[in-house]
């Protein structure tokens, strides 16, 4: 036994039960449900689901089946949703992805999705609603010699995989910094109604749990060391629509903070994934506001750069996804950082009441939006899901300033992201109070859905769409139905259209 592996796992009794990946993968049989760890790349195992995927393939090659339902806290890497899916090895998946081949097979109906808030599917998952977990395979720092588990990168669902799973596979990964003891807060279980007792959270850096999974150490049935590394993909230069929507919400801050409806160090900040996400976020770097903090649910480059510079004062957060760059900037300061950050399981960083208590300005991009402001964060044309809500809608109806950008067209202007009608709803306009593009921002709060169309046609829409818009509304008032004024048997003619001709304009 190395030096290193005697430091990670101290546990005698787990010591025991070390074994390669590909032993421990067959624990995991057909049909069984598979509770993983993972949250946007971040603290997803590496080493079991290669091997498991490897027993797919040959099961296949004999001619048996062998699936299972994968439940994660979100999207993985290719290296754990990818090669599943690439084994036909995934029947039932839920609640976010973002693989390619996994999409493909979700949108060709071959694997059974279901996209859900992020902070409803712990409850889910207690209540049975997937059928029993057979076995949780979660990635971890290290097991101290009285059996705590220190998490790793990621927390999201982790804690009540642990609590759920019949069995349970620990990867310890080495790679994983061992300084990241001591940064989570694992809130030990929210209960069930009628007997649940409020998160007792009143800032973001507070306190209310353990650093440590407690776990029933007579589950463990396997034990894989690796030092693989997680995902880390870099992100892009914010580009220069994801500057002008940056620019917009740093002037609309600089407004409210003016007319005393944000304190002058804002409130705790939520940032959806993505390269606009992270164009805010290295907006507000030169931004006059300062003592910020953060309430996430992912911490990405532009919020840890904002901790490193001072700008920021403490985020919490489920995991940490970073760039190899961030990761490296993360590892060198981790002594300065582990008082500023904290990781919490996704059910409390995703929590409608702490979220409505703190005050949270939520940030998320959206696929497109209508003229009444209704969201589509999901699927392409109505009918293709691209990767699902996320926590999107945790933080939307919670939020006390929710935003949602996007670029006004996509597909090199094929399509028009603000439309007559929503292909799929999932933030309706009740939750939906800001919508930014590179054009202009909407402020729909305290407007009627008449008076929001005009602004965001106006302030939103790209021009090449913006009279089409506007003639699609006003035979729409013509029509009648002047709450909301809609035209039904065109509302969702553009879609239509650009599924037909591979364009939304009339040509
Ligand atoms: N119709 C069809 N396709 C569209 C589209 C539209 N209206 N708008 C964007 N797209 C396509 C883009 O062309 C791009 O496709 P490509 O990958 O083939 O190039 C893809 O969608 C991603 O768009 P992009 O503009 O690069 O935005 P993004 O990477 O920021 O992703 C979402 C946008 C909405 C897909 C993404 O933010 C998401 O999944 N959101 C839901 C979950 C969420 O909000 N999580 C955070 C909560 S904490």
């Amino acid at each position: 036994m190395t030096a290193n592996v005697a430091e990670r796992v101290q546990h005698e009794g787990l010591r025991a039960k070390i074994m390669p990946a590909e032993q421990a993968a067959e624990f995991i049989r057909h049909g069984m449900n598979v509770g993983i760890s993972g949250f946007t790349g971040a603290g997803y195992p590496k080493a079991v689901p290669a091997a498991l995927a490897q027993l797919m393939e040959a099961a296949h090659a004999r001619g048996e089946d062998f699936t299972i339902g994968m439940l994660t806290g979100a999207s993985t890497a290719d290296d754990c949703d990818g090669v599943l899916a690439r084994a036909n090895g995934i029947a039932f998946r839920t609640p976010f992805q973002s693989d390619p081949t996994l999409r493909n097979q979700i949108n060709a109906g071959a694997v059974d999705y279901v996209d859900v808030h992020l902070s409803h599917l712990e409850q889910q998952v207690r209540f049975g609603f997937y059928g029993k977990m057979d076995v949780a395979v979660i990635e971890v720092t290290g097991i101290l010699s009285d059996g705590r588990v220190i998490p790793s990168m990621g927390v999201g669902t982790n804690n009540q995989w642990l609590k759920s799973a019949d069995k349970i596979i620990l990867e310890v990964n080495s790679r994983q910094n061992i300084l990241l003891e001591g940064m989570h807060d694992i809130h030990p279980d929210i209960g069930v109604p009628p007997h649940r007792k409020p998160i007792a959270l009143t800032a973001p850096d507070e306190r209310i749990g353990s650093p440590y999974f407690d776990v029933d150490l007579s589950k463990v049935v396997a034990v894989v060391v690796t030092d693989l590394p997680d995902r880390n993909t870099k992100f892009a230069e914010p580009d220069d629509n994801s500057k002008r929507i940056a620019a917009q919400i740093i002037d609309f801050f600089s407004h409210e903070v003016k007319m005393g409806r944000l304190p002058s160090n804002l409130l705790p900040l939520q940032s959806g994934v993505g390269n606009v996400a992270n164009a805010v976020l290295a907006g507000l770097q030169d931004g006059p506001f300062d003592n910020l903090t953060g309430y996430t649910e992912v911490l990405q480059d532009g919020m840890l750069d904002l901790i490193l510079s001072g700008k920021m004062l403490s985020a919490s957060a489920t995991a940490l996804s970073f760039s190899p760059d961030a990761l490296d900037r993360f590892n060198n300061n981790i002594e300065k950082l582990r008082s500023k950050i904290i990781l919490r399981p996704q059910e409390v960083t995703n929590h409608p009441e702490v979220s409505r208590r703190l005050g949270v300005i939520a940030m998320n991009a959206m696929i497109e939006c209508d003229i009444y402001g209704n969201v589509n964060s999901t699927h392409v044309m109505g009918t293709k899901m691209m990767n699902g809500i996320g926590g999107s809608g945790d933080f939307a109806r919670n939020a006390f300033l929710s935003f949602f950008v996007t670029p006004s067209v996509a597909k090199g202007g094929a399509i028009s992201c603000i439309v007559p009608m929503v292909s799929h709803h999932d933030h309706t306009e009740h939750d939906v109070m800001v919508l930014v593009t590179e054009q202009g921002l909407a402020d729909l709060r305290g407007k009627s859905p008449r008076q929001r169309a005009k602004l965001i046609i106006e302030n939103c829409a790209h021009p090449d769409y913006r009279d089409m818009l506007k003639d699609y509304y006003a035979r729409a008032e013509k029509a009648g139905g002047l709450h909301t004024p809609h035209l039904l048997n065109e509302a969702l003619s553009w879609h239509q259209r650009f599924v037909e001709t591979g364009d939304m304009r009339v040509k």
